[in-house]
């Protein structure tokens, strides 16, 4: 598992500034203002801080970039790196500034002189968040990131701020490990051990096997996993932090692998199926935060858990499989199989659950990439209240997301000729939208719902402000903040 690189707040001691190896950041206000451990860095390298500040290339930084100089005279570090940060900037400038840290530490570490810094918490999170790598399965040892100090003005409160920000931290990673994972590793076995791992942290884990969905009649999840030799389940973790109340459900499509089925997908690319799990992993990785960071709220994390391959016992185009609610689904394309697994998922969360409200997350449709890009994750609700809450806790976070519309008119295309509806609309028209029709079936008229599609969210194809190329962990922050807003008493 790969754990935030380790981050100690310390008092100033500018004696010790000189002699730090690794990288030394030091920050600049927008007037040129300097802290006192950036006086001393200015005065050990002969006034190199001034005349950045006195710079062009520093005038045209925006809060939270920065410019570098590498082994500066008079400082044994191997660079200096100078960031553009004023105390009354925000969150996310801190957050930014953080993960330009993030994105250039080494092995020997780095001394932050974040003593003029006001937001040193949220700065040493964006710091965490950057500094991650997948290295699990490599071979090559040594690639490690060197530990960070953070000089700060009343290191204890800065550590007691930071806390539940570490909790969220190690989420994420969860969340982005997850994702990155191969599918040989990460089969559905080895997904649900991951999961009940976490009932070190106080969660309580359940483990439902075919045997006990075939029980509760969930045909429609089944079918998807009848190609493989990995077996279906579906993973049930509880937070009981909060009172008596009914909790929040999070349902999640955890598919380790997506060949398409016998509606097999092109070669090309298929290699990104193993984050079909997406939603799934994000799941888990809120779980995680919550229980790390003890939320006094209640909240209840399903995930399916399944592989979609073709073979002698898969399900075919054309099969008609009943859902645990006992509509029937005619399987047009096999390649629909996220909703179908949901499907079953949401109605077994809310048969047993009786929630107050209902979010799920998917890996549900290439159409929402079309739409959205990889900025934005899809957003579908039947409640306006709590779908305005999640877009501002999402943005909030800095976590793009963007409201799609529903209606009966999508809805109709799922018509089937020998069952209750298809899987698949008529054809690609809209068809991120008759996804989350299909999905509404198989949600109660009175339990507010969200249906986030995180297809263009969940991993990208190459660095970004808060990570390296692949899993992002996407929605963890905005969940988060949701739950602490709204459902924590
Ligand atoms: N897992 C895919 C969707 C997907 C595509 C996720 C690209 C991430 C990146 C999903 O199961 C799928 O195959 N959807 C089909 C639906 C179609 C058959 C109606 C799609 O989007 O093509
Ligand atoms: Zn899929
Ligand atoms: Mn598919």
């Amino acid at each position: 598992m790969t754990t935030p690189v380790t981050i100690q707040f310390v008092d100033t001691d500018v004696e010790s500034i000189a002699d730090a190896p690794g990288r030394v950041i030091a920050f600049l206000g927008g007037d040129g203002k300097m802290g006192i451990a950036a006086r001393r860095v200015d005065r050990l390298t002969r006034g190199a801080l001034k005349r950045v500040a006195a710079s062009d290339a520093f005038a045209r930084l925006k809060p939270g970039e920065g410019l570098e100089l590498a082994f500066p005279a008079g400082l044994a570090a191997s660079a200096l790196q100078v960031i553009r940060l004023d105390r009354k900037d925000d969150i996310t400038a801190a957050r930014k500034a953080g993960a330009l840290i993030g994105r250039s530490l080494g092995r020997d570490g780095a001394l932050v002189l974040a003593d003029a810094v006001t937001r040193a918490a949220e700065l040493s999170f964006g710091l965490a968040l950057r500094a991650y790598q997948f290295i699990d399965r490599k071979t090559t040892k040594g690639e490690e990131f060197g530990a960070v100090t953070l000089m700060v003005n009343g290191p204890e409160a800065v550590a007691a701020e930071a806390a539940p920000l570490a909790a969220l931290a190690e989420g994420i990673f969860f969340t982005r490990d997850l994702v990155n994972e191969p599918a040989n590793i990460l089969t559905t076995d080895d997904f649900a051990a991951r999961l009940a791992a976490m009932q070190e942290l106080g969660l309580e884990v359940e483990i439902l096997e075919e045997e006990q969905l075939a029980e509760l009649g969930m045909g429609a999840l089944l079918g998807v996993g009848m190609g493989s030799a990995s077996p279906t389940k579906v993973v049930v973790m509880h937070w009981n932090g909060g009172g008596e109340e009914a909790p929040l459900a999070l349902v999640g499509k955890g598919v380790v692998f997506d060949t398409g089925g016998i509606s097999i997908k092109p070669a090309a690319g298929m290699e990104d199926m193993t984050m079909d799990m997406g939603g799934a992993g994000t799941v888990a990785g809120v779980m995680r935060t919550l229980a790390l960071r003890k939320a006094k709220a209640n909240v209840v994390g399903l995930v399916g858990l399944v592989e979609n391959m073709p073979g002698s016992r898969a399900q075919r185009p054309g099969d008609v499989v009943t859902s645990m609610k006992g509509d029937t689904i005619e399987v047009i394309n096999t390649d629909a199989e996220g909703r179908l697994l949901l499907a079953d998922v949401l109605w077994y969360a809310q048969e047993r659950f009786q929630p107050v409200a209902m979010i799920d997350l998917a890996t549900l449709t290439g159409a929402v990439i079309v739409a959205l890009g990889f900025e934005n994750t899809g957003v579908f609700s039947n409640d306006d209240a709590l779908c305005e809450a999640f877009l501002a806790a999402a943005k909030a976070e800095g976590e793009g997301a963007w409201r799609l519309p529903m209606g009966d008119a999508y809805d109709a295309a799922l018509k089937s000729r020998v069952a209750d509806m298809r899987n698949v609309g008529g054809g690609r028209a809209g068809s991120s939208l008759v996804a989350a029709q299909f999905l509404k079936r198989f949600v109660k008229d009175e339990v507010p719902w969200i249906h986030l599609d995180i297809a263009g969210t969940a991993a990208l194809k190459g660095d970004w402000a808060f990570g390296p190329k692949g899993a992002t962990g996407w929605g963890v922050l905005a969940l988060n903040r949701l739950i602490r807003d709204r459902f924590e008493g």
